[in-house]
């Protein structure tokens, strides 16, 4: 599938919501598993990532009703419940499915195995693997226990005290859900603020967690999870396609409406208004212990900037897209401190430079970020997404900006996050 975007379009106007947050929606879905009694599960993303995570929770033995796309029930079975599979888990592309299963299925006294599609499969697991062996799982894998497929024999776990190398969600949240499981308080320390849901979800169900607000986390093992239901906000990561989109493409004016704005998650709203974006939020409530906002964003002027350090696990997700401000920018933008980009879904410092490149951008990558000239014009031309959900639709916000037609390739991806991103698109776009 190729998505044509073909016009330099006049503005983005309109009152717009995006789907669910796709990492709350993983954590739904499992949390919803592992507890006692029927959670409910509103604005549900049914993105083929998240999907990955109902049908292995399915096969785990916990019921998981769709009643429409974004409406789920979930019957959990409590911490000790979950039930051998019959078969390998498939986790299709998605990370999170797999490195946060690995820590539920090292509770577990019996054997299951992971796997995942060849991009998942070339992706790091010792990252998971190495930890969770210290807490008493058996975890093999290829390449030494680094690649899918996984195969875990867990049960009689102890706690430990780890220290994260790298500021990663789904390792946390994997050492966090093992730790349910084990004879002992279970202590994690992260060199940086990656995202805290698993966390705030964790409290709401019942579990005894003590959070230091420096970066430590203990987790006291024992207690049952109870049932609550969610309600999932707008996805920040996919809202800001629609940001920048409306930041750089002149005579814009949008409202986003519901989106998640954990601050853990928002650096993408600080980098862009430090260089310059005219972006207010609105409405700050919190839902279900998250907050959220109605996002306006009019166009505007950008200037180049440095983001690097604490800041870049609150946007990782989000740097192929800023990457496409940066284009646009007055002056020079710097990213560091960001190797991890190349461990996503594709090598995001290549594959994000090499795409940009081809529409005419100023873009050095370097070992750990890129280096950024703008503004600078963009030319229409064929660019491919290398199957990367995030950078298919960065090339297609490319396509808004450049002078004649950006074909992209390979958009199929654009459903591992963002279901319905085209539509939404072409009615954003006037
Ligand atoms: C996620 C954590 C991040 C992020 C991914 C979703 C999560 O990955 O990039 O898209 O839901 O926990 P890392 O934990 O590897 O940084």
């Amino acid at each position: 599938m190729n998505l044509e975007v073909s016009t330099r379009c006049e503005g983005l106007r309109g009152v717009y919501r995006v789907p669910g947050d796709k990492s709350i929606s993983h954590r739904a879905v499992i949390l919803g598993a592992l507890s006692v009694g029927q959670t409910d599960v509103r604005d549900f993303l049914p993105a083929t990532d998240c999907l990955a995570t109902v049908r292995c929770v399915q096969s785990l033995g916990a019921q998981v009703e769709q009643l429409s796309d974004t409406h789920l029930l979930v019957r959990g079975r409590g911490v000790q419940g979950l039930v051998e599979p019959e078969d390998v888990l498939d986790c299709g592309g998605s990370g999170t499915t797999v490195r946060l299963l690995a820590g539920v299925l090292s509770g577990y006294p019996f054997c299951s195995v992971l796997t995942g599609n060849a991009q998942l499969r070339r992706r790091p697991m010792d990252r998971v693997a190495r930890p969770l062996r210290a807490m008493g799982a058996a975890v093999a894998g290829r390449d030494n226990g680094r690649l899918l497929p996984l195969c875990i024999q867990g049960g009689h776990l102890r706690g430990i005290d780890y220290t994260l190398p790298v500021a990663s969600a789904q390792v946390k949240s994997a050492v966090l859900l093992a730790g349910l499981f084990a004879d002992s308080q279970t202590t994690i320390r992260e060199p940086g603020p990656a995202r805290d849901h698993t966390e705030r979800m964790l409290v709401a169900r019942g579990a005894v967690l003590k959070i230091d607000g420096k970066g430590t986390v203990c987790l006291e093992p024992g207690h049952e999870l109870k049932a609550v239901d969610t309600l999932v906000p707008g996805d920040l990561s996919s809202a800001a396609f629609f940001i920048v989109a409306a930041c750089l493409v002149p005579g814009s004016e949008v409202m986003l409406q519901n989106i998640g704005v954990n601050p853990t998650r928002s650096g993408i709203l600080d980098a862009l208004q430090s260089m310059g974006a005219d972006l207010k939020l609105e409405n700050l409530r919190e839902i279900g212990g998250e907050p959220i906002a109605d996002i306006v964003v009019r166009s505007s002027d950008l200037r180049g900037i440095e983001v690097s350090g604490p800041m870049i696990p609150r946007l990782i997700d989000e740097l192929p897209i800023l990457a496409l401000a940066a284009t646009q920018a007055d002056g020079i933008t710097t990213v560091k401190d960001a190797a991890e980009l190349r461990v996503k879904e594709t090598d995001r410092i290549a594959t994000t430079s090499e795409e940009l490149r081809r529409l005419g951008a100023r873009v050095e990558p370097q070992p750990d970020g890129f280096v950024i000239e703008g503004p600078t014009p963009l030319y229409g031309s064929p660019v491919h997404s290398h199957g990367d959900h995030r950078l298919a639709m960065t090339l297609a916000i490319a396509g808004l900006l450049a002078q004649g037609r950006t074909l992209v390739h390979d958009t199929e991806c654009i459903v591992d996050s963002f279901p319905g991103f085209e539509a939404a698109l072409q009615q954003a776009a006037i």
